[in-house]
């Protein structure tokens, strides 16, 4: 045993589902099998050029090498509240109280309870959802309650399942559509219906939208949660560039809505951050500004892909959800194994790595998520060695 007791919060924690996963890959790739990853929401596709010209030019600028400004550059917070108006209708964000920029949306979402839950405190939950919702409460020393999403409604929580106390007890509710894992969407009417319990109840509603630009039918695109009004009042959403723009390895985002949760976010974050690389914004000005043409292609290549991937899992007799948007498939484990069981048979004997449902909530126990992150060949190849476990 170390001398170093870990700190309960530390001690407490589940392994982190996708550090466990590619310890596992790495573990089968040793012994020289083909392995097809479909594990993690990671996009192969390249950053478009433009993006990467841009932050070159930025790069040399001499300025750009200081600490940037703890909430961000001005100039990258206007760029937000102009695309939030361009894509979502939403008027009126005033880049200095209401956009905050962010070193990826994991660090904004983690970070985010700090600056409202005390020990004790609850928040709520709606798993099978991304870990790190969960992880920041409990960093804060706050309680986790689940509302759980279920196939039976559409994956959107049932807000009349808790009882008024719990809410008004709850001081954070945690949402995400496009949805990870599920790949559900919601709708404005679920958000009308969110932000007036929340309203009721004094809940922050706390929305991540890092998968709305992925989706496959433009007459049905995925709303934000401010574009319900009077949303502003309670709502914080978290957004990011990148899935969007296939930056996930450029670590920057965006958190905007309500002027005293977003002043709060950065409160925390000036004491533990020194904000993202001003050449970085400045790439991501160019990127939020000029890159819907890219995006456009993007979205076309992941119809492909859910194309392919959906009819070959129809073939194979997989029940599974034909996504409206996201870059993931979340499909019913065939037989009667566990989510788990499933996963690490599927990797030891055809190399074919998906994650395991239950390592977002137990209610995620009986599926798998695949994600849409490799060509169409490799996905039609990958669901044939599913079909044939
Ligand atoms: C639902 C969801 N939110 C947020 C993130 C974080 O994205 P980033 O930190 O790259 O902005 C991810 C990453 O996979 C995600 O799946």
């Amino acid at each position: 045993m170390s001398k170093f007791a870990l700190a309960e919060r530390v001690a407490s924690l589940p392994p982190y589902l996708f550090a466990a996963i590619d310890k596992a890959k790495a573990e089968v790739a040793a012994q020289g099998v083909d392995i097809i990853s479909l594990g993690i929401g990671d996009p192969d596709l390249p950053t478009p050029e433009f993006i990467i010209d841009a932050l070159y030019e930025a790069a040399k600028k001499p300025a750009n090498h200081q600490y940037p400004s703890y909430v961000g550059m001005l100039q990258f917070r206007e760029a937000v509240a102009a695309w939030y108006e361009r894509r979502f209708g939403v008027k009126g964000l005033e880049p200095k109280n209401e956009v905050i920029t962010l070193i990826g949306s994991k660090e904004g979402i983690g970070h985010f309870p700090w600056a409202f839950i005390n020990p004790g405190d609850l928040a709520l939950i709606c798993p099978p959802c991304y870990p790190v919702y969960a992880t920041g409460v409990k960093f804060a020393g706050g309680e986790v309650m689940e509302l759980p999403l279920l196939e039976e409604n559409n994956y959107l929580p049932d807000l009349e399942a808790l009882d008024e106390a719990t809410w008004k007890r709850a001081k954070i509710i945690f949402v995400n559509y496009p949805g990870n894992p599920t790949a559900s969407t919601a709708t404005t009417e679920f958000y009308a219906k969110l932000v007036e319990k929340a309203k009721a109840t004094d809940t922050i509603v706390v929305s991540d939208l890092a998968y709305s630009e992925i989706y496959y039918d433009p007459a049905n695109k995925p709303p934000s949660v401010l574009q319900v009004p009077g949303a502003k009042d309670v709502a914080i959403e978290f957004h990011s560039l990148s899935k969007t723009y296939n930056m996930t390895g450029w670590r920057i985002a965006m958190a905007v809505g309500n002027a005293e949760l977003v002043n709060a976010l950065g409160k925390i974050k000036e004491n533990v951050d020194s904000g993202a690389f001003n050449a970085v914004q400045e790439a991501g000005i160019a990127a939020l500004q000029q890159g819907e043409p890219f995006v456009e292609k993007a979205r076309a290549i992941y119809k492909e892909r859910r194309d392919a991937t959906c009819e070959a899992l129809a073939a194979a007799g997989i029940e599974h959800q034909v996504p409206d948007a996201s870059v993931f498939v979340w499909a019913k484990v065939p037989g009667n194994k566990t989510s788990a069981e499933f996963v690490t048979d599927l990797l030891k004997k055809t190399g074919v790595v998906v994650t395991p449902g239950s390592g977002f909530g137990e209610c995620g126990e009986g599926y798998f998520r695949i994600s849409l992150t490799v060509d169409t060949d490799r996905l039609k190849e990958a669901v044939s060695r599913i079909s044939q476990l």
